[in-house]
Formats: C-alpha cells, sequence, structure tokens
C-alpha cells in the first residue's frame, strides 16, 4: 500500500566530537498523520528534527520533499517548503509582547500595527480556548504560558509539517487536552505532525504511527494501534523495564520543615509540615502558585508574611545561597533559565554547590571533583563522551539529569523538586524515583511538585493541592484519587 509520503529522510547520519548522534537513519512521513519520534534521553530525536529544520547541518544522506532532494536543509528552505519547529528550548523574545511573538517574521502584506497583531492573536487563542492576554509581555508569563504561545506561533504560520519536541513536558492536563485539539484540528486539515513525548499514554492518545530510535539509530517504525506500552519500551530501551513505583515506608516522626502561615506575592496564608523521611506531593493547576511557594521557601522570591522552621527552630531565609546551606535544596521547573550554567562543564555545574560547602578548605581537590561527577553519571546514567561537555550540548533530557546531580552533590536534608521527571525518558524515571527513594531512606524529606498525575499518586506519601494560590486541601494515601485531586484543584 502506497501511502502518500510527504517528506522522507534517507540515510541521515550526523556526528560530534565522541558522540553519533544520527547513524545513518531513514524514515518517512505521510500527510495528515501524527508520527511520533521515541527514545531514550540522547537517542538522536532532537537531532534529526534539527537536520530538518537547517538548524545542524548533517554530515551525509538526503531529504527528499516535493519532487526534490537536499542534500542540506538551510533554515530558510526549511521554512519555504513548509516546516515549522517548537522546539525543546524556548524561541520567544521575553521584552515583547505575546502578539508581537505571534506576528514575529510573518509574511504578510503592509506593516501589521499592534492593534491588528492583537486582534489576530485574539483570534487564534479564542480557536484554540487559550486564555492568555495578548498583551502581556511573554517574560512576564508562565513557562506553561510560554509554551502555549510558542505552539500557537507555529500554527499559526500555515505550515505543512509541524514538529513538536515534548510540547507537553510544560503542560497540565487541561492544557494538555487543549493541544491535543489543536493538533486533531491541523491533522484533519491534512497537515502532518511530528511529534516528541516520552509520555507513552499521550503517544497511544494522538498519534498513528511510532518511530523508535536507540543510539542514534533508527530502529523501527510500528503502527500505533498495532503495538502496546511494553512492545515500545523494549524496543526503545532494548531491554524490560520494571514498572510500577517503588514501595517504601520511611516517614519518620520528626518534623523536617514546618511552613506557618507564609505568604508570597501569589500565595496567601500557605501552612504545611514535611516529616523526614517522607515525600510531600505538591499538586494544582497552572498558575495555581506550586512554582512561586517553592521559590519563596527557597529564598528565591520574597515572603512577605508567616514563618519558616527547619527541624523546629525558626530561619529566615533571604537567598538561595541562605537556603543552601541552611540544607534545603532545589531542582527548578524551568532548568534551562534558573537549573545550571550551559557554557559550563558538566564537571563544574555538579560541584558548584558542594564548592560552597567546602569553602574552608584551602584548595579545591581537582580528583575529588571528578570522583564526585563519575558518580553522579554513573548514578543518573548521564549520556555524555565526557564530563568536560559543556552542558549547553547534552540533549534535553541529559541536560536535566546535570541539573539533579548539582542539586542532590549539595548534600541537602530537604529537597525540592519541582516537576522531576520532565523530559526524562521512561528508563531515566524509574532511575530518579529509585533515587527519591534512597534519599527518603535515609532520613532526608523530599517536596515534589508535578504536573504528572500517574507520578504523584504514585511516589507521595501525602498531597497538598493548591489553588489560585492557597490550599485547598491535604489527602492522605489512603484517600488518593484523581478525581480528588482534580475536584480540589479546581475549588471555587
Ligand atoms: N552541539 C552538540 N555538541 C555535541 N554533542 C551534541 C550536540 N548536540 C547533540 N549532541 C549529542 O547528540 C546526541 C543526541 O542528542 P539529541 O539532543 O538528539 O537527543 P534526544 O533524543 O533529543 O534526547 P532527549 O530525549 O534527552 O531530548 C546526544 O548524545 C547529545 O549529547
Ligand atoms: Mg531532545
Amino acid at each position: 500500500m502506497e501511502q502518500n509520503i510527504i517528506l522522507s529522510m534517507k540515510n541521515i547520519t550526523k556526528t560530534y566530537p565522541g558522540v553519533v548522534a544520527l547513524d545513518n537513519v531513514s524514515v518517512d512521513f505521510r500527510a495528515g498523520e501524527v508520527h511520533a519520534l521515541l527514545g531514550e534521553n540522547g537517542a538522536g530525536k532532537s537531532t534529526l528534527i534539527k537536520v530538518l529544520s537547517g538548524a545542524v547541518t548533517n554530515d551525509s544522506g538526503t531529504i527528499y520533499m516535493d519532487g526534490k532532494d537536499y542534500e542540506k536543509m538551510t533554515p530558510a528552505v526549511s521554512r519555504m517548503c513548509g516546516i515549522e519547529v517548537i522546539y525543546q528550548e524556548y524561541n520567544l523574545i521575553g521584552g515583547l509582547t505575546v502578539a508581537e511573538n505571534i506576528c514575529l517574521g510573518r509574511q504578510m502584506r503592509g506593516i501589521v500595527n499592534r492593534k491588528e497583531m492583537v486582534s489576530i492573536t485574539k483570534e487564534l487563542f479564542d480557536k484554540y480556548h487559550i486564555t492568555i492576554d495578548p498583551k502581556a509581555y511573554v517574560k512576564e508569563l508562565s513557562t506553561a504560558q510560554q509554551q502555549l504561545v510558542e505552539i500557537t506561533k507555529a500554527i499559526s504560520k500555515d505550515a505543512r509539517i509541524i514538529v513538536m519536541d515534548e510540547p507537553t513536558a510544560q503542560l497540565t492536563m487541561t492544557e494538555v487536552g487543549h493541544l491535543y485539539e489543536m493538533i486533531r484540528n491541523l491533522k484533519a486539515m491534512g497537515k502532518t505532525i511530528i511529534y516528541i513525548s516520552h509520555r507513552l499514554e499521550e503517544l497511544f492518545e494522538i498519534t498513528d504511527r511510532v518511530t523508535i530510535m536507540r543510539d542514534g539509530a533508527y530502529v523501527t517504525t510500528v503502527d500505533t494501534d498495532k503495538t502496546n506500552r511494553d512492545e515500545l519500551i523494549t524496543l526503545m530501551v532494548g531491554r524490560e523495564l520494571s514498572q510500577g513505583y517503588p514501595q517504601r515506608s520511611c516517614v519518620k516522626n520528626e518534623t523536617a520543615l514546618k511552613v506557618e502561615h507564609v505568604s508570597g506575592y501569589r500565595n496567601t496564608d500557605i501552612s504545611f509540615e514535611l516529616k523526614k523521611g517522607e515525600i510531600l506531593g505538591v499538586s494544582g493547576l497552572v498558575g495555581a502558585g506550586r512554582t512561586e511557594l517553592m521559590r519563596v521557601i527557597f529564598g528565591a522570591d520574597k515572603m512577605l508574611d508567616g514563618k519558616i522552621y527547619i527541624q523546629g527552630k525558626e530561619v529566615h531565609i533571604h537567598s538561595p545561597k541562605e537556603a543552601l546551606k541552611l540544607g534545603i535544596g532545589l531542582i527548578p521547573e524551568d532548568r534551562k533559565m534558573q537549573g545550571c550554567f550551559l557554557n559550563n562543564s558538566i564537571e563544574w555545574n555538579v560541584c558548584i554547590s558542594n564548592i560552597y560547602q567546602m569553602r574552608t578548605r584551602r584548595l579545591v581537590d581537582k580528583k575529588k571533583i571528578r570522583r564526585l561527577a563519575q558518580n553522579y553519571q554513573k548514578m543518573l546514567n548521564i549520556k555524555t563522551p565526557s564530563l568536560e561537555q559543556k552542558v549547553r550540548n547534552l540533549s534535553g533530557g541529559n541536560q536535566q539529569k546535570v541539573v539533579l546531580a548539582k542539586v542532590l552533590a549539595a548534600n541537602t536534608e530537604i529537597i525540592i523538586f519541582d516537576e522531576p521527571t520532565r523530559g526524562i525518558d521512561i528508563g531515566a524515571r524509574h532511575e530518579i524515583y529509585d533515587l527519591m527513594c534512597s534519599l527518603v531512606k535515609e532520613g532526608k524529606a523530599i517536596i515534589m511538585v508535578s504536573s504528572d498525575m500517574e507520578e504523584l499518586l504514585g511516589m507521595s506519601d501525602r498531597i497538598i493541592v493548591l489553588c489560585e494560590g492557597r490550599i485547598t486541601g491535604e489527602l492522605k494515601r489512603e484517600d488518593f484519587s484523581q478525581e480528588a485531586i482534580m475536584h480540589l484543584a479546581s475549588h471555587e
């Protein structure tokens, strides 16, 4: 059966020093299909997309489209062919408004004035049920909102092939629902969607076919309705994975952290306790104030009122540095911006927060640093040819592992994970869960903000739910359910 092939990538190879990012990859895309790329962190998915968009030049291979062979794509040719990519990294301009960003680079007759831009944007947003003010500045939006703007911008350009590299990583359930609707609309219009995600349930929800990649190589392409979760995992990681969440019971009767009537710019009157050995889940919709609350506790944002106690002693935290000294670590939601130093090496990043703690020593021991970094590389399975590699050059998921390592290496007693497994592949995800378990077994305490319902229910000992900056409820394990959480999250 000859399907309507709109784009073929043939024998694409791309190497970096020490890494074969793409190893002779060939794959076809059909008109009107949603085609997933699946593979572990560092498998080559984003690189394949970058070759397609002309952002990265392949060493060899061709791209076949519209009866033409392109040995090398350039960004301009790629766009001319009707290819639009929503990257894992953001491409919006913070100092411009939402409307300006959406209309940026549009081919339109005449000059587009501000009013027109706002009305074009508003029309698009209405169509996809997005409630963001077109006049707001992008830098003032939450990560999730920025993601929605980015997606809207790409689909507004009338592309034929739209690539989404982990579009839902920043979104919560309601927004994911809207995104699915967008994708179904685009598909009905005959557009091709190339979709990268580590969330397998999404692939079953919206894709027609799945191409699996492993270590830079093409493995196979399967029809989504003829495969299942286990088969995909086996194809992807080349082995079977333990499913389910690690069991434990190590909550102690000692309080690690107590937050009393705390208010910040986005939060009002927050009180909760965190026990040693506990994983406290924090749930809520986008804009509920979860990340903001964590930033207040970590000293990154101002606390306007209330008290914080660590092991029964009141503390005043004015900066992240002070928080680290007091034994609180934060793995931020927005890792690109706050999480690590992209232009520095992996080693340097892993050790930097630990160096503060070792300041009394006269010299920094290079071997020791190397050993520490090696430990974390092994523990988290960070894929890189060398620990001296700049973090910028790692795949998205591996960058996130570096951020994890950086905070863990600081040896803190209270660790806040804001979306711990976002962008992390399914194998590594369970490694992180195991790691969290061993941390609480050592008596450390964890706060886990997560939009991944399964993970929240599977990993938490207790869950607090936020809505509009306030705590609307607390659930014990025996009362856990998706419905209960959703009810509290949308509490009127
Ligand atoms: N600019 C670069 N310099 C050196 N190595 C690179 C560069 N870009 C990518 N790589 C390497 O190429 C490999 C493939 O990376 P890629 O970003 O395509 O992975 P991915 O499948 O998108 O992973 P993830 O799921 O983590 O996003 C990785 O080993 C990565 O470290
Ligand atoms: Mg990637």
